[in-house]
């Protein structure tokens, strides 16, 4: 019994998800990158984040919204009440209707969510060659591997093989279902300036991009780990009184 529960602790303590990726198209292993938010005691990195944050803003919002995410969220990222309300205002949101019945626009407010980048599906798909860049809030959690996935996609971009006839605005990807991919190549060395001293490279902002949208799609990744180590714990504890309980009951009989 005592054994059952350690293994049960120990197996309950170090599983992390574990991901299929079987569409039938070979796929080369995602690149494994060492998240700091994986494993029991996972925590995100908010350098990361907020160096994400820019570049989701910088690059990927010109195609992709992020329509879960409302400014005040932001805070996690370690941005105090003023900074996020210099974030909103520098966005414009459509509102309305005003007294005059007529919609209006206004600088954003940190209740406002991110704003989309196309008006309605049909003017994302007429921009981008008929493609529809999908909302980024929840794609670490749509697509298999996650963050590893998101990283794999930035880096993934090659030339296409001779036997792979590519139409006009679609490029080779190693990681994409199927490698052919209409999104161009988001990402190059230099193109968003870092204030912290990391390096501005494809892989960098690759990582920082993909640590933000799991950000995105889990903020209550940290708080949900601490919990279960505490549900663990209290399980632990639980079964030893059980367990001594049992053999107080059953002490008179042999
Ligand atoms: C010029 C517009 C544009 C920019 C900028 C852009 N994307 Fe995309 N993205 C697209 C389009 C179009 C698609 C749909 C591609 C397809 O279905 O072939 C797409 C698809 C994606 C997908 C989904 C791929 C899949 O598995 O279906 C992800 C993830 C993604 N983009 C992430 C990003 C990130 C992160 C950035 C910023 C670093 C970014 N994109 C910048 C246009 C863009």
């Amino acid at each position: 019994m005592k054994y059952f529960l350690i293994l049960t602790a120990i197996t309950l303590l170090t599983s992390g998800p574990a991901y299929a990726a079987d569409d039938g198209h070979s796929m080369p292993d995602l690149p494994n990158v060492d998240w700091s938010f994986e494993g029991v005691t996972g925590h995100y990195n908010k350098e990361s984040l907020q160096r994400g944050l820019k570049v989701y803003r910088n690059v990927c919002s010109a195609c992709h919204g992020l329509k879960r995410v409302y400014f005040r969220n932001l805070e996690s990222l370690g941005y105090d009440e003023s900074q996020i309300k210099a974030i909103a205002s520098e966005y414009t949101i459509a509102d309305g209707p005003n007294d005059e019945g007529e919609m209006f626009e206004r600088p954003g407010r940190p209740s406002d969510r991110f704003p989309q980048p196309y008006p309605n599906d049909n003017a994302a798909k007429y921009a981008n060659n008929g493609a529809l860049p999908p909302d980024l809030s929840l794609i670490t959690k749509a697509r298999a591997g996650g963050a590893d996935y998101i990283y794999g996609l930035m880096v993934g971009y090659e030339e296409a093989p001779a036997d792979v006839d590519l139409l006009p605005g679609q490029y080779y990807n190693e990681y994409m279902a199927g490698h052919v991919i209409s999104m161009p190549p988001p990402l190059s060395d230099g193109m968003v300036a870092y204030e912290d001293g990391a390096a501005e490279t494809v892989e960098q902002y690759a990582k920082d991009v993909a640590n933000f949208l799991t950000y995105a799609a889990e903020p209550e990744l940290e708080q949900r780990k601490r919990m279960g180590i505490k549900v663990v714990l209290f399980l632990i504890a639980f079964a030893a009184v059980m367990f001594a309980v049992k053999k107080r009951v059953w002490k008179n009989i042999h």
